[in-house]
């Protein structure tokens, strides 16, 4: 295809302000998808994504869209490429790769909901990568519409006339047809050098159990052809391109993909991770000297235990994340054992969503039972001889006297209607954030906060959402390393550690956490022959104490005399509760006691 005739576009948007049901109307109007063949958000193609209603994996799909030239009239058909970006902020590297495949954004808003956190990170990110907006109200629908009002915010935020904003409803098609025509006139066509070396953009690559992976591309310079060796450049991996094409919404195969395209192909590799978000592709023959910028390695933020209830399990779990692993090359695993859950894997995540959707998937598709120790974050701890550690779980933060502790931070926006600001300040301090800006738009305000990432990973989002009645919406991005007064606090049963239940907490939490978790196990754990002192400590300084008292247990005392098949039985039975405890040092504990006081409940 010509370049001038083709458009390259993303939609973003906040979670559920109607991106996937856009997408699919647009397939619809085109015809790409006949009527008989639609289904409700196409493009997200795994049972989860469906279930959630939430798009983990961003896809292409070439669409076709007929205009009559302004100046002859004479009908052009153009190629549209449509680039569905993941909304979350996890995935905000896939998301900003996603981005930089196109050259506009269609930048979409619930006419109902207005502006919200995940609507404006994605517009920075969009205008940070030159992109022509378009911006789109959208769900005119809706009784609770309020075009008139969204659209002024919307022009407040990057200008122009507020008139001039499409209103559309992705659920009727309303408006859809014009705002096609609209990316056609507006987004810039792509430029490339077509004589150069080639240079393609890899902003997708998705595991498909029967063809290996599919990786999706951007070609910037040159063409790649069918048969070709092409070459990874950041690992220097070669491969030879097996089938290239352009999905349409199925996967087409094409004679190549030439200047602009956006096109998938498939090498036969079976690992996503020879095949990664960011990287450039060229030719083995006549290879670019320069890689495309912006290529990183995703890179965990957030670590937890993963450990199967029934021990038995193990080998299920390990298959099952080398599975999944094909498919995530964000996802990160290694073999570890606790004196309290038995054998498991250490797990790094993109986030929590990350976490969760990891979870899921083991739960659902491999029918695991499984449980997680509260996520961590990374820190870089300085020992008082200089050396440097990096802990990624509480259990491996070094003994002995430590000089520094520096934890991940992230600056954290936060968008709500401006009757919250009050209470969440009140959070975000209860949570060490620092101010570094506040901005009204309209009926909302936008908070900006310094937040340790540790303070985010646990219950933040949803104290948040119970703050603000669930207006409030979230997004945060890295913003390195700082120092902070952290310690690690260990519970120790009768003298024991239970490395499942250290913590690294900021020095003013550590005993709000010691007494905590002494209270919660001391009524989950079972009375002993013996007494059972439960601490929390700070290396060897004890902040917390509970106490299980001891009792006598004997389970013959209730039979009288001679019934020895009772007897029996009845220590048959204690044998078997036995089975499900985990000794620390000499104290009995039921799994399920741990699983209960790492749930919280
Ligand atoms: P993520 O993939 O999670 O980011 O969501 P999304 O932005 O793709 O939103 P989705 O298309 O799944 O729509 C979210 C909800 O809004 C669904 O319940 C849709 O049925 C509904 N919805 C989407 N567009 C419209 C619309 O134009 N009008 C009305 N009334 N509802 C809509």
């Amino acid at each position: 295809t010509d370049p001038a005739r083709i458009r390259n576009f993303c939609i973003i948007a906040h979670i559920d302000h109607g991106k996937s049901t856009l997408a699919d109307r647009m397939l619809q109007i085109t015809g790409t998808v006949s009527d008989r063949d639609m289904r409700a958000q196409y493009l997200d193609n795994m049972d989860i994504e469906r279930e959630r209603g939430i798009t983990i994996k961003s896809q292409a799909v070439r669409m076709h869209w007929a205009l009559p030239d302004p100046d002859t009239g004479e009908v052009g058909d153009y190629a549209l490429n449509m680039i569905d970006t993941p909304g979350h902020v996890d995935f905000s590297y896939e998301v900003s790769r996603s981005l930089a495949a196109c050259e506009g954004a269609i930048l979409l808003v619930d006419a109902a909901q207005g502006i919200e956190a995940q609507t404006l990170a994605n517009l920075y990110l969009a205008m940070e990568n030159d992109l022509e907006i378009i911006p789109v109200l959208n769900k005119i629908d809706l009784p609770a519409a309020d075009p008139e009002r969204v659209a002024r915010e919307i022009a407040d935020l990057i200008g122009g006339d507020p008139e001039d904003i499409l209103k559309v409803s992705g659920k009727t098609g309303a408006g859809v047809e014009e705002l096609l025509d609209r990316v056609v006139e507006r987004i810039p066509a792509p430029v490339g050098d077509k004589d150069a070396p080639a240079r393609a953009m890899i902003f997708d690559s998705v595991y498909d159990p029967y063809r290996g992976v599919v990786t999706y591309v951007r070609m910037v310079d040159g063409r790649l052809t069918p048969r070709e060796k092409i070459l990874m450049m950041s690992t220097r991996a070669e491969h030879e391109a097996l089938e290239i094409g352009v999905s349409s919404p199925g996967p087409t195969p094409t004679k190549g993909l030439a200047v602009g395209e956006v096109g998938y192909l498939i090498t036969g590799v079976k690992d996503v991770r020879q095949s990664k978000v960011g990287d450039t592709v060229t030719t083995k023959l006549k290879p670019a000297d320069d890689a495309l910028p912006g290529y990183t390695d995703p890179k965990p933020m957030v670590f937890s235990g993963l450990y199967p209830i029934d021990g038995s399990d193990y080998p299920v779990l390990r298959e099952a994340l080398d599975k999944l692993k094909l498919s995530d090359a964000a996802l990160q695993y290694e073999p570890e054992t606790s004196v309290a859950l038995g054998f498991g894997f250490r797990c790094g995540f993109l986030g929590l969503l990350h976490l969760e959707i990891i979870s899921e998937r083991l739960r659902r598709e491999f029918d695991l039972d499984l449980i997680a120790t509260a996520p961590s974050v990374v820190y870089q701890v300085t020992r008082e001889d200089g050396v440097e550690v990096t802990v990624t779980n509480p259990s491996e933060y070094p003994d002995g006297k430590i000089a520094a502790v520096r934890e991940p931070m992230v600056r954290t926006a936060i968008l709500a209607p401006k009757e919250y600001v009050g209470t969440i300040m009140e959070l975000c301090q209860s949570r060490r954030g620092s101010l570094l800006g506040m901005e009204y738009l309209g009926e909302r305000v936008e908070l900006r906060y310094a937040m340790p990432l540790g303070e985010i990973v646990f219950d933040f989002f949803d104290h948040l959402k119970s703050r603000t009645q669930g207006y409030a919406s979230l997004d945060y991005e890295p913003m390195g390393d700082q120092e902070a007064e952290l310690v690690k606090v260990d519970i120790l049963l009768q003298g024991d550690k239970v490395d499942a239940f250290s913590a690294i907490v900021h020095k003013d939490n550590a005993y709000h956490y010691g007494t905590m978790m002494t209270e919660r196990l001391r009524k989950l754990i079972p009375r002993q022959q013996f007494e059972v002192p439960i601490q929390a400590a700070i290396g060897a300084r004890v902040i917390a104490r509970e106490n299980i008292r001891a009792i006598r247990k004997d389970v013959l005392a209730k039979c009288y005399g001679g019934d020895i098949s009772r007897k029996r039985k009845l220590l048959e039975k204690q044998k078997e509760g036995k089975k499900r405890m985990k000794m620390v040092g000499r104290v009995e504990v039921p799994q399920e006691a741990f699983i209960a006081a790492l749930s919280g409940d």
